[in-house]
């Protein structure tokens, strides 16, 4: 069944509401180049888009620290301030460069805990036009399993259409 959110009707298959907030998405942020503003944007309707997502948001890479993550715009309950690369999901993420798609947050070694509903993750490293590591986004769920290969597609479409396009 489809759903409305804001003025948009959402398609009840995965892939196609994927799809109808991506282009949302780009239209809403068409010609605004602050990066704070697109970070949010991106947060609120990518929330607000589907049931399975508990807490969603950015860590962005501080640039006055070394190999470190600063927490971001996000939806949901307080996260965690900083994380350092490597550490966490999002640690690991942004240490590797590639998505992180964790099906039992339990099961990963480092996890870390800011709210202890989340039961599966999927975090996206974001790229700059340079290709430079800019932050990562970062989808929590209170489901396990929540997240599978269509959410990792389209999330890393999405990031690269909204912040990695010169
Ligand atoms: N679970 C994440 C930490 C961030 S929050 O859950 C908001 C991780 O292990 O990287």
């Amino acid at each position: 069944m489809a759903e409305a959110f804001n003025d948009v009707v959402l398609p009840a298959d995965k892939a196609q509401r994927y799809a109808a907030v991506a282009e949302e998405i780009a239209s809403v942020l068409d010609g605004e180049p602050n990066l704070t503003a697109r970070m949010a944007t991106v947060s609120s309707m990518l929330a607000n888009s589907f049931d399975s997502y508990f807490w969603t948001g950015f860590y962005v890479v501080d640039p006055t620290k070394e190999a470190e993550l600063v927490v971001g715009p996000y939806q949901g309950t307080l996260g965690c301030m900083r994380i350092a690369f490597g550490r966490g999901v999002c640690g690991t993420a942004a240490a590797t460069r590639q998505t992180q798609l964790v099906p039992d947050v339990h099961a990963f070694p480092g996890h870390i805990a800011c709210d202890g509903r989340s039961a599966s993750e999927i975090v996206v490293p974001v790229f700059d036009a340079g290709g430079k590591l800019i932050a990562v986004f970062d989808v929590d769920s209170d489901r396990p399993a929540a997240f599978d290969e269509t959410d990792q597609a389209w999330l890393e479409r999405i990031m690269a259409a909204t912040f990695s396009q010169g």
